[in-house]
């Protein structure tokens, strides 16, 4: 299977050039730009928001792949998307209406994505499957790059594969939080097919990640 996609997430690159990071790792493979928003409040970090999306948006072509870890969501859809972001992943804890902030997400003509903690069960998504676009599984707690993978989230993926392939849909499985080279396959092999990684793909400097991406990619 060679047809993971690879989403490097910006939160390890170099925050004083944070264009130039995002055309290094365009110009080296990155199939899609994980951002992750953060909001000091349903996380414990802060990040950045849409204004930086936005000035980001020129620097490269390939979809923005936004993670929202901020409550509430919905005031803040028409930005994210005025802001250029692609795909808008939430999380079901981050407000009361999911299936409503899923509509609102494709009514502003974005994907839209549910976020699933590592205690989070699979079954929250069990009656929004054919509102989504995108599932994450998180294989960290949401807030911080560079955490060590949740093995436990290898039998999570293999479920969500499974509920996907029912539906025929060409829903996206991605997985966040502690990938590297070591244990990529493992995630692929349950049945992922986007990789997330901040610090794997960032280590370095900007003649690694190239490699870097490379070494995530089903072998
Ligand atoms: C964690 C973020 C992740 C994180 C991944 O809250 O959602 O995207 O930055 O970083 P690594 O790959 O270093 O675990
Ligand atoms: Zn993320």
């Amino acid at each position: 299977m060679s047809s993971v996609l690879i989403s490097p997430s910006i939160l390890s690159a170099d925050f004083a050039k944070l264009g130039e990071e995002v055309r290094s790792i365009d110009e080296a493979g990155a199939d899609m730009i994980h951002v992750d928003v953060m909001d000091g409040h349903f996380v414990p970090n802060l990040t950045l928001g849409p204004p930086i999306i936005k000035a980001l948006r020129p620097h490269s072509q390939k979809r923005f792949d936004v993670h929202l870890m901020i409550a509430p969501v919905d005031p803040f859809i028409a930005d994210f998307a005025d802001a250029g972001a692609d795909i808008l992943t939430v999380h079901p804890e981050a407000g009361p209406h999911l299936h409503r902030t899923l509509q609102s997400i494709r009514s502003h003509d974005m994907k839209a994505g549910v976020a699933l903690n590592p205690a989070t069960p699979v079954d929250a998504v069990d009656y929004v499957m054919d509102d989504v676009d995108l599932i994450l599984v998180m294989s960290v707690n949401p807030g911080f790059g560079g955490q060590s993978f949740i093995d436990s989230q290898l039998r999570k993926i293999e479920a969500l594969r499974h509920k996907i392939d029912q539906t025929g849909r060409d829903i996206i499985l991605e997985v966040d939080g502690g990938l590297k080279p070591e244990n990529a396959q493992a995630a692929i092999s349950a049945g992922v097919t986007a990789i997330v990684a901040g610090s794997a793909v960032f280590k370095g400097g900007p003649e690694a990640y190239a490699a870097n991406i490379a070494a995530l990619r089903p072998k």
